[in-house]
């Protein structure tokens, strides 16, 4: 499974890269304007820190907009993936898109049929929100589940960007369900780094090295 950071804090996205905990980014206006500033000059640091793929949000809500945004977007970097809203103008600019090989991320999804849509549109990553399903009583792990099951039917290659996660048991739900990414806010990547019987282990370890050695290698 990959790890994708949503965020759009440069200092969160380098400290996780150091780590090794991730393969890639997503932002969103939202993030972003979180952060303030010129947001190219931000969408340009993270590029630089992040190989892998960095998705950055259309805010067109044409087809022709979003594909000339999407175009806008692709000049920062090979590794930018466009985020299209799951609108009947975002199918069609996705379609589009994949027709020129631009890889798309269609977020804002909330039902299964969406995801259906977006993956026959030629979506790269579909991005089911579960934490925003979960906060209106429904449950975002049950559309997952749903997605992964209608994507291996048929033979659907869009990945499953499990978005809008709020706690490590999302992340862990998310992998034995089948998810193929999930996207985690750092204070939550940060949250299943730790276990307290681990630091509780290493307390013990390095004690008894000090007693063993005075603490000396
Ligand atoms: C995903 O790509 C989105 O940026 C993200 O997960 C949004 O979720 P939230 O606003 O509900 O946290």
């Amino acid at each position: 499974m990959e790890f994708f950071i949503d965020t759009a804090s440069i200092d969160d996205i380098k400290i996780a890269t150091e780590q090794g905990l991730i393969d890639g980014v997503t932002t969103n206006p939202t993030l972003l304007s979180r952060e303030g500033g010129d947001w190219r000059v931000r969408a340009r640091e993270i590029l630089d820190v992040v190989k892998g793929p960095v998705s950055l949000e259309v805010v067109a809500e044409d087809a022709a907009g979003m594909i000339s945004q999407a175009h806008d977007l692709k000049k920062m970097g090979d590794n930018v993936v466009v985020k299209i809203p799951m609108t009947p103008e975002g199918l069609k600019a996705v379609k589009t898109l994949s027709g020129e090989g631009i890889h798309t991320n269609v977020t804002l999804v909330f039902s299964p049929l969406q995801a259906l849509l977006a993956a026959k549109a030629g979506g790269t990553y579909v991005s089911p929100f579960i934490g925003r399903l979960d906060a209106i009583g429904d449950s975002g792990m049950n559309l997952v589940e749903e997605i992964r099951t209608i994507f291996d039917n048929y033979g659907y290659t869009t990945k499953i960007l499990v978005a809008s996660v709020r706690h490590p048991m999302h992340v862990l739900e998310a992998a034995l369900v089948g998810a193929d990414v999930a996207t985690v806010p750092f204070a939550v990547l940060q949250q299943f780094v730790h276990h307290p019987l681990t630091d509780k282990g290493l307390e013990s370890f390095l004690a008894d090295w000090h007693k063993l050695t005075g603490g000396k290698w």
